[in-house]
């Protein structure tokens, strides 16, 4: 599919052949299928090859030394992915490192996106780990220390997508998740917006998991949501 199209299908299972149906269901409405921790961690590099109808963004979110980290995107190279996840909190040279590895591939290379404050945490959390600002703060100064190190883009919630579009400008590729339909189950997503929102407050791309995996028909779900953000 078209890389105009804006949207991000979640294929968040372990079942290697439910996540094949759903990309086949859904790839011709997606401009980029996520294959995430718990798919890959189970399914490795043979259940993440059996995934095709569209480019592949991979969600590791990797964070260690900086040398690890290139380790890994080297290590991932060669299955050509799109996208690439890493914690911006891992610090400047590990965003570095992880730019410079993934160069290596060339114009095949996949964007680096770093996630800056996990959304499961609150201002508790981040006092409770040394860190004395607010969400809004912490997400931005991290945002920041990623883009200047190297990073394409940020993965952020629909909450943060137009402070962090004003801030950054338009160059910088923001992702989002916690993305639901008008009428969708929230789940476990506190705070959503829905595609067209999203796209308006400044989102290049949106990610929809379980609205439309557990639509009753998954490709009308996500032919749905492509044709209310076109
Ligand atoms: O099913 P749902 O639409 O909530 O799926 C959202 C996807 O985006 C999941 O793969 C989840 O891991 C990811 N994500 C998220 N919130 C974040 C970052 C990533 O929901 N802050």
């Amino acid at each position: 599919m078209s890389e105009t199209n804006r949207l991000i299908v979640a294929l968040d299972t372990v079942d290697a052949t439910r996540a094949r149906a759903w990309a086949d269901a859904v790839a011709p409405h997606s401009g980029l299928l996520k294959v995430g921790l718990e798919f890959f961690l189970a399914n490795g590099v043979p259940g993440y090859r059996a995934i095709t109808g569209a480019p592949i963004f991979l969600d590791l979110k990797l964070h260690d030394i900086p040398n690890t980290v290139a380790g890994g995107v080297r290590a991932v190279l060669p299955l050509r992915p799109r996208m690439l996840t890493i914690h911006a909190s891992g610090g400047a040279a590990m965003v570095r490192a992880a730019h410079q590895a993934a160069s290596a591939a060339g114009d095949d290379r996949p964007m680096i996106l770093a996630v800056t404050v996990l959304t499961s945490l609150d201002q508790n959390d981040l006092h409770a780990a040394g860190v004395n600002a607010t969400p809004a703060e912490q997400v931005l100064r991290l945002g920041r220390l990623a883009i200047e190190s190297g990073a394409d883009g940020l993965v952020c919630s629909p909450m943060e997508v137009a402070m962090l579009r004003q801030a950054l400008g338009p160059a910088v590729t923001l992702v989002v998740p916690g993305i639901r339909p008008e009428g969708a189950d929230t789940g476990d997503q506190a705070r959503t917006m829905n595609p067209a929102q999203a796209v308006a407050a400044g989102a290049d791309w949106i990610v929809v998991g379980r609205p439309v995996t557990g639509a009753p028909d998954p490709g009308a779900a996500a032919a749905a949501i492509a044709a209310s953000i076109r």
